[in-house]
């Protein structure tokens, strides 16, 4: 269904920019996603408005928006480059809502299976994804990669970090910070993004970058915390083991069954007497 041209949330004529109206887009964009059905999980306004000045400064030609919902960030990419937009989303719900809110736009294919084998300059991760299903997406990106990571996804942002030190790729690392008092709102903290400037580069600047970056990636806590995880899992996974091993010993399992035995024979002994 096509969504009608006077409530769209932006025209598709493309304007010259300047930091003022990319707030006033974003806002726009943010108030007319925030009022469709199912807009609860919709990318914030300082995620929204981060990730506007990096395409105008990026200028990309192909973009991947992986986790695209209900197709809330479709108008920003139209509206502010001239990229071709591949949009994946896992959800059914979802993809045809991106149908209503969207409609058909030439340059903008959505997917329903990961498109990890296409290639591509810029990515916006917005939903889980595994390190398998990024990997070829760094290996496939021509020339240099902006991969743009939305809410707080500490664990993804840590993990694709380290992830390009294996590919020997060399990165910047930015944390990027809420915006929410440029749009006049009560100044609180909400998700902003983070993003990963990946480049080709030898193995020594890979590694140089890799240690330049992991205070912002925070990467040795996020693998303290996945240790953490995994010593707790165990752990409950071995008193499991123990609490049986502990009954066998005990005995409790064989005195659990000679008493209904006992109580078998007892009445068996009883109904042969009636
Ligand atoms: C954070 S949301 C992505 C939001 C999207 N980038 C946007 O700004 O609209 C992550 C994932 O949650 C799922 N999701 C989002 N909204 C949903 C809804 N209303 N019902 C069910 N699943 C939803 C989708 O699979 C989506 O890819």
């Amino acid at each position: 269904m096509e969504y009608p041209e006077s409530t769209r949330p932006f025209g598709r004529r493309r304007c010259y920019l300047n930091e003022e109206n990319l707030v006033a887009i974003v806002d726009r964009n943010f108030k007319s996603f925030s009022q469709l059905e199912g807009s609860q999980f919709i990318a914030s306004k300082s995620s929204q408005l981060n990730l506007a000045e990096l395409l105008v400064s990026v200028n990309p030609k192909n973009i991947l928006d992986w986790g695209s919902g209900i197709g809330t960030l479709i108008p920003i990419y139209l509206r502010l480059t001239e990229a071709q937009v591949v949009a994946y989303e896992r959800n059914s719900w979802c993809r045809s809502s991106f149908y209503r809110n969207i409609g058909c736009e030439p340059r903008v294919e959505l997917c329903e299976s990961p498109p990890i084998h296409r290639s591509q300059n810029f990515i916006t991760i917005d939903d889980k994804i595994r390190i398998c299903e990024v990997k070829p997406l760094i290996q496939n990106s021509e020339g240099d990669l902006v991969i743009f990571i939305e809410g707080w996804r500490n664990t993804t942002f840590a993990r694709i970090s380290f992830l390009i030190l294996l590919l020997r790729r060399s990165a910047k690392a930015v944390r990027l910070s809420s915006r929410l008092g440029e749009f006049g709102d009560n100044l609180t903290l909400e998700a902003a993004g983070c993003y990963l400037l990946i480049k080709n580069s030898s193995l020594k600047a890979s590694l140089s970058s890799w240690c330049g970056r992991t205070s912002e990636t925070q990467e040795f806590l996020e693998f303290l915390k996945y240790l953490a995880r995994v010593t707790r899992i165990y752990r409950i996974l071995g008193k499991a083991r123990l609490g049986t091993r502990v009954r066998s010993l005990l005995g409790l399992k064989t005195r659990h069954r000679e008493k209904a035995w006992l109580r078998m024979m007892t009445e068996k002994s009883n109904s042969e007497r009636k």
